[in-house]
Formats: structure tokens, sequence, C-alpha cells
């Protein structure tokens, strides 16, 4: 694509089950040349083929995961781990558990958490004590978040606490089969995203291909969260349906 930057490449998949799996290769591929990466990751619907093939992978013994370190990027507040709507037992059901990731190896959010900032420093430190995140694997807000990094948020927005806009409740309520979807959250911050080593940006779906086409073609901002990843090792993985025409 004309007028991306060179730390931008584009993958273009052909459906969400071809995404997956180029998006598997990609991790793959950092795992190979760091077995003790550290994967910050998402929830959401978008990565969900992605950590299924991981699994597959696993199980089929080609993929060694040992070492790996999984880090949470966000959580909703006023969850417990055995509420279903808590970010970290979907993470956990989905990728961690899968994969075998020991607790030593696990850096995660409190959803119910009695100080929430306390809990994002702690989060911070154990990145640091992991000198930093190797690989972000990242879904698109329909609004253009990153995490629940809500638009406005500056490139040096920390991890912190924040009240969710009525677009990510919005995006989000299809999850929890009609039980209300928490109006505060956690998010790593754009900080430790853009300070990723590389970022994978999944993206899947008609209805997110106007959003992809503001954060890769109009001029970066914070009212497009994902719009500042074009300053960092960014893989777009796309399917045909979100990328339309780009
Ligand atoms: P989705 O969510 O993968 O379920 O589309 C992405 C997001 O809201 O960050």
């Amino acid at each position: 694509m004309r007028g991306l930057p060179e730390n931008v490449q584009v993958i273009v998949a052909r459906d969400a089950k071809d995404l997956a799996s180029r998006a598997a290769d990609e991790i793959a591929l950092e795992m190979t040349l760091k077995p003790n990466l550290c994967l910050l990751a998402a929830t959401g619907n978008t990565p969900m083929g992605t950590y299924a093939e991981l699994e597959a992978r696993h199980e089929a013994g080609t993929l060694e995961v040992s070492n790996l370190r999984v880090a949470q990027l966000d959580e909703y507040l006023g969850v417990s781990d055995d509420d279903p709507r808590s970010l970290y037992r979907w993470l956990e059901s989905s990728l961690t558990r899968p994969l075998g990731v020991t607790t030593e190896r696990l850096l995660r959010f409190h959803g119910n958490a009695a100080d929430p900032d306390a809990d994002c420093r702690e989060f911070d430190a154990g990145i640091a004590r992991w000198g930093g995140v190797d690989l972000a694997v990242l879904g698109l807000g329909p609004n253009g978040h990153l995490g629940f990094n809500e638009p406005p948020s500056p490139p040096d927005a920390p991890t912190r606490a924040l009240d969710l806009t009525p677009a990510s409740l919005e995006s989000n309520a299809p999850y929890w089969n009609g039980l209300a979807v928490p109006r505060r959250a956690v998010t790593a911050g754009m900080n430790l995203i853009l300070g990723s080593k590389r970022v994978l940006l999944l993206v899947s779906g008609e209805r997110k291909r106007e959003i992809l086409r503001r954060a890769l073609l109009e001029p970066p901002t914070p009212d497009v969260p994902a719009s500042l990843l074009r300053g960092a090792n960014l893989t777009v993985i796309a399917d045909r349906a979100a990328w339309g025409e780009l």
C-alpha cells in the first residue's frame, strides 16, 4: 500500500482462518527467535482463531512454548476471576492454559483489585523486570482503541484505570450474552504498546474496514489510538473483508 512508512508491513489474508494461520506463523517465528518472548496478549474475538492455531501447533509438538511469557492487555474493573466477564478468565481459557503458561510466566491485572492504580504500577514493574514487551498481539476497536486505550489516548498514555466510552460499552456487549459491560477498566498503556519491539494488529471483518482505513491513512492522532502504531514496528494482518480496496 502506498503512503505507509517502511516500518509498517501489511499482510492481507483470504479470510479469518487464513488470518489466524498467518498470525500464528508470525508469533511462532518470534518465539523461535526468542523462546522466552514477552507476549502482550489481547482478548476480544479477533485473536481467538490465532490462539486456537497456537494451541493446535503446541499439541502437535511443532511449537515450543515452555519459556513463553504472557502479559494481559486489559481488564474490566469490578469483576472477580469467577465472573464470566473476566478478561483474565477469557485469556486463561483461550491462551495461557492451553499453552501451559505457569503463573511465574504470566503477568496479569486483577479486576477486583482494591487499589487498581497500585495494580497498574505492579503490572508496569513486572513488564520492566521482563525487559519490556517483545510482541504485542492486538485487535482493533471499532472506535480505534488499542486494549482499553480509549480515544483520545496520546502516545505516552500510561497503564491506568479509566472509564470506558459508550462506543466500547456497545462493542463489548455482544461478548457477554446480555450481562452488563463493566464501565471501568484497566489497560496496558500506549507507552508499553508503542514501546513493544514488534506489534501485530489483527483486523477481521467488514465492520473494521473504515476504522482500519483511518488508522492507516489519516494523519496519526490520539483520537484514533491505533493510528499511532504507524510509529511502531507494526505488522497489520487483515482479512480481505477488513482490507477491502485499501
Ligand atoms: P474484537 O475486539 O476483536 O472482538 O473485534 C477488538 C477490540 O475491541 O479491541
